[in-house]
């Protein structure tokens, strides 16, 4: 499939995503964020894909959704398009793990598409911020809530209310991101906590997945109920008896994703 906004990479089992519109800082418009999803869904389909990572340049992970694109929009054109509602919900359905490695700009769209994965690597260039109370609106792609979750209400109304930016070293600090690296080391990082992933069964990187996601949705007791039944059904699965086994015999893990 030719993309024009973003480049694909395959190696060794991670696809590699990286958002390409250098001109406008990787602006996400609607063709870029289709060809994202289409990309991810291809890979998550993909069966010698284990892990996807979702990267920017050096300047800019994502400046935000174009405003270019949305400048002119009605509130019927907004509310009829679902404007960014079915590309959020497209883009929960992924399965596989998703990192995102953010050097340079995360904002608006793009802080939100950041959290959107399933952790955030960052070099120490990183720059998160929600700026879209500058341009008249609200975050619309989750950041009020996830930011929220992640940093607490402090950090999330002081950052949605004067537009300010948070650096990589305040946003490792908040739990915003799970790691913080020289901008040169980025790329080198994240394909590393791949490849560790892509060691891993399929199915329980999977399960883990659903179930921290669980955590966002629900009660504690929910929750815990929800976790204790995956992992009892982690038993069904050859992996288990593998990784058991291996534990034992003192050797590597072969798992076969069964
Ligand atoms: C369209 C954008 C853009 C954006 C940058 N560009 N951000 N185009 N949409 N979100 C374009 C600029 O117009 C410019 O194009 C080129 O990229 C380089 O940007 P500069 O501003 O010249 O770069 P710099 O001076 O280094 O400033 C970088 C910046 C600034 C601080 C990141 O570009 C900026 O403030 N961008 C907007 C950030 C923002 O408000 N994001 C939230 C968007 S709203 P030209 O053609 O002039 O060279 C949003 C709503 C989310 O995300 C709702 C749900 C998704």
């Amino acid at each position: 499939m030719a993309y024009e906004t973003i480049i694909v990479d395959q190696v060794d089992g991670i696809a590699v995503i990286t958002l390409n519109r250098p001109d406008a800082l990787n602006a996400l418009n609607l063709q870029l964020l289709r060809e994202l999803l289409q990309a991810l869904e291809e890979a998550d389909r993909g069966e010698k894909v284990r892990a996807i990572i979702i990267t920017g340049s050096e300047k800019a992970f994502a400046a935000g959704a174009d405003i270019t694109e949305m400048a002119d929009k009605s509130f019927v054109d907004v509310l009829e398009e679902d404007l960014f509602g079915s590309e959020a919900a497209r883009f929960a359905r992924i399965r596989k793990p998703i990192i995102a490695a953010v050097s340079g700009y995360a904002l608006g769209g793009g802080c939100e598409l950041a959290m959107m994965c399933d952790f955030i690597i960052a070099s120490e260039t990183a720059k998160f911020g929600q700026p879209e109370i500058n341009l008249g609106v609200i975050a619309g792609m989750g950041g009020t809530q996830r930011l929220t979750r992640f940093v607490g209400k402090a950090k999330s109304m002081d950052m949605h209310l004067t537009g300010r930016f948070m650096d990589a070293a305040e946003a490792e600090r908040s739990g915003l991101v799970s790691r913080v690296v020289p901008a040169k080391k980025l790329m080198e990082e994240a394909r590393g906590a791949a490849m560790k992933i892509a060691e891993k069964s399929t199915i329980v990187a999977a399960a883990a997945k659903e179930s921290v996601n669980r955590a966002y949705e629900t009660t504690m007791a929910e929750g815990l109920l929800f976790e204790r039944r995956l992992f009892h059904s982690m038993f069904a699965t050859e992996d288990q008896k593998e990784g058991m086994a291996a534990f034992r015999e003192k050797r590597e893990a072969q798992f076969r994703d069964r």
